[in-house]
């Protein structure tokens, strides 16, 4: 696998941005990098050793499919009137809008005595390792956490297994022109300290 990263951990931290579809380039993503980001994600915490995080990756004529999932998703979601051809049309162009897709689910062990909840939330420390990953790389991203990626018809369609729990859908891409500006307040305020006198 080729090592590409070339941020160190803090400045991907701070400068790990959202970006938008339209903001993308289409040079698509080596699969190399794709599986250096996925394995960033494999090493993420996790109670019990459980590794509960699932990905589906789209890239190329793959991403079609997608499409038309989330398409049918967002129809079983609104109502079948909504799924116009137009509409359909549109999520299609979207999704060829970034070079790279990847759907993420979490799966509890049969049998784990540990609250499901914790997968979800070891699942989301995965995708931001893979966020950040991205970043040091040169790769914009987004979560998306929109009703069709989270209906239950886009993990069954997308054949993940039974019980797998929708986390986030991301996109990924190389940035073209300046990347978009982040927003924080001060991390003071949102800290108490307890300190010994
Ligand atoms: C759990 C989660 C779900 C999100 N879902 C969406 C979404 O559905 N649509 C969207 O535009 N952004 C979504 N985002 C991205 C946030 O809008 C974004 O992180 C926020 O605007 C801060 O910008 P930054 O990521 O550049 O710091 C999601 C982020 C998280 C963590």
């Amino acid at each position: 696998m080729t090592t590409t990263a070339s941020l160190d951990t803090l400045s991907a931290v701070r400068q790990r941005r959202t970006v938008p579809l339209t903001a993308l380039s289409d040079r698509p993503i080596p699969e190399d990098t794709l599986l250096e980001l996925l394995t960033a994600a494999q090493w993420a915490p996790n109670h019990g050793l459980t590794q509960p995080w699932r990905f589906a990756v789209f890239t190329g004529a793959g991403r079609e499919r997608l499409a038309d999932v989330l398409a049918d998703s967002l129809a079983l979601h609104k109502g079948a009137e909504s799924a116009t051809p137009e509409a359909v049309e549109t999520q299609r162009t979207n999704q060829l809008k970034a070079p790279a897709w990847i759907m993420v689910a979490a799966q509890t062990p049969e049998g784990s005595k540990l609250p499901p909840f914790e997968d979800d939330w070891a699942t989301a420390a995965a995708i931001q390792n893979l966020l950040l990953a991205a970043r040091a790389v040169g790769l914009g991203s987004k979560w998306i956490s929109n009703a069709a990626s989270m209906h239950p018809h886009t993990m069954q369609a997308l054949g993940f297994e039974a019980g797998c729990r929708p986390i986030g859908l991301i996109y990924l891409g190389y940035v073209d022109g300046e990347w978009p500006q982040g927003q924080r307040g001060e991390a003071t305020d949102r800290v108490r300290w307890f300190r010994e006198s």
